[in-house]
């Protein structure tokens, strides 16, 4: 069960109208390493996982919707007020044909979102090392939007972003670690 907050877990502003920087951020949200992948991987998992990692599975897959809202926010602020003609020049006049300028769920280069982007191989080490690569890919695609982008309250938020995903990162890492020591121990009599 969840209870909604009504509020971002970090604010999200934008300097101005900038669809250009809309379509790059997409990627977090319908690619293969962005927040809906990441929350739907992880809540996934839990139900096969060993007891003592659930919780974890629970709080970082919940937190990814979190960031999955904070992306959502940056994309409408961005995009909101855009003619379609920027829209268009912005390499977004497929997604306005399409959706104007609903959001949708695929990547920087239109691909629409896919269950084959995650995993569940029922493996918990195996899982794990997915979800510690899926850590890392978000935090390098974080670094490459800010690289990508000239909006510093912008950045302010993406680095906040990539900051939570060093820390899923390092977590998840601890969860092999407790596993692993959980699996020598079995083997002492
Ligand atoms: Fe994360």
């Amino acid at each position: 069960m969840w209870y909604y907050e009504k509020k971002l877990q970090y604010p999200v502003k934008v300097r101005d109208c900038n669809p250009m920087l809309a379509k790059f951020l997409i990627e977090q949200y319908g690619g293969a390493d962005g927040e809906l992948a990441a929350a739907l991987r992880y809540l996934n998992q839990r139900y096969t996982i060993p007891d003592k990692v659930v919780g974890l599975l629970n709080d970082i897959g919940t937190e990814e919707f979190a960031h999955l809202e904070m992306i959502a926010t940056m994309v409408y602020k961005l995009t909101k007020d855009a003619t379609a003609e920027q829209m268009k020049e912005a390499g977004l006049g497929a997604h306005y044909a399409d959706h104007d300028k609903a959001l949708f769920y695929h990547n920087a280069a239109g691909a629409p979102f896919t269950a084959t982007y995650i995993q569940a191989k029922g493996d918990p080490i195996a899982d794990l090392y997915e979800d510690i690569a899926a850590e890392e890919k978000a935090r390098a695609t974080y670094q490459w939007i800010i690289n990508l982008s000239d909006d510093p309250e912008l950045n302010d938020s993406l680095k906040f972003l990539r900051e939570r995903e060093v820390v899923h990162s390092q977590r998840f890492r601890e969860a092999v670690e407790i596993l692993k020591d959980d699996r020598d121990q079995k083997r002492v009599f």
